[in-house]
């Protein structure tokens, strides 16, 4: 049996990743950012998981809108950083775990969830901006990775009820898992954002108040939220915050907030980061 050992949740901002890539942590705009998020990358150090199993959102990089997967699970040995139009970013190439990524291709399949099964593909800011922050900038990623992509980006993407009922079909899946591996679950995206548009800039930290709250201790009212909330009060993009549902449903009804961090400003969107604990 597998063991998730905790949930994580953070946005993924590009322009975090531009500032750890680039050295400019220290810069005034970014230092109050970084030092909040500083207990995050403790807390990941003291749990060395053995796998991170990161649901996150690709931005039609490994997926061009020829081809738009509701829900994509990577199989493959490795998974190289994705050109978002300036080059890849300087980050390791994620070593995957194909055994445990097919025990989980093949347990969710056949407990009903689609999933697209992809042997090959690239990782961009959804994915790796979330290793950044919790794991700076190692050599290699100290941890197998395993990248489980969500389409948030083009209409109709799942629901948040959904994505619950997925993480909790992942919860299944690593509880039968002959191995012994350690896992965190990774929820990624958000918080209220809109990228384009007259709202543009919108940031509403009341929603994200709120939000965080009920993943903690209601995800099953959370995770009732119809869509069109996410997009009225957290904005456009705001709805990558289903993916946070998700990670919530691979932990038990009971969990310990180990941290829980928010920044705003950060780019354009309100930046949330929590650690969840099973209780
Ligand atoms: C920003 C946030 C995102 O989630 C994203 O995918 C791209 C940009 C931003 O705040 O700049
Ligand atoms: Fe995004």
């Amino acid at each position: 049996m597998a063991r998730v050992i905790g949930g994580v949740a953070t946005s993924h901002v590009p322009a975090v990743g531009a500032a750890i890539d680039n050295g400019r942590q220290e810069e005034p705009y970014w230092a109050p950012y970084f030092e909040k998020i500083e207990p995050a990358r403790e807390w990941m150090a003291a749990a060395r998981p053995d796998v991170c199993l990161v649901v996150y959102n690709d931005h039609a990089s490994a997926f061009s809108l020829q081809v738009i997967p509701t829900f994509a699970l990577g199989v493959a040995p490795e998974f190289p950083p994705a050109d978002e139009g300036y080059g890849p970013r300087r980050v390791p190439v994620a070593d995957g775990h194909p055994e445990m990524a097919w025990h989980l291709a093949e347990s969710l399949i056949l407990d009903e969830f689609d999933i697209t099964i992809v042997n090959e593909m690239t990782i961009d800011h959804g994915c790796t901006v979330p290793l950044s922050i919790f794991y700076g900038q190692p050599d290699a990623w100290p941890c197998k990775v395993i990248p489980l992509c969500v389409n948030v980006i083009q209409y109709p993407p799942p629901t948040g009820h959904r994505c619950h009922e997925l993480g909790k079909a992942i919860r299944r899946a690593l509880d039968a898992y002959p191995g012994d591996e350690r896992v965190v679950v990774f929820g990624t995206g958000g918080m209220s954002h809109q990228l384009q548009g007259e709202r543009a800039g919108l940031v509403n930290l009341e929603f994200d108040q709120r939000f965080t709250d009920r993943l903690i201790n209601d995800p099953e009212t959370q995770a009732k939220v119809p869509h069109a909330e996410y997009l009225r009060d957290a904005g456009t993009e705001g709805i990558e915050l289903v993916m946070w549902l998700a990670m919530r449903g691979a932990l038990d009804p009971e969990v310990r907030t180990a941290y829980r961090m928010h920044h705003v400003p950060t780019s354009n969107t309100s930046n949330g980061l929590l650690v969840l604990e099973n209780a």
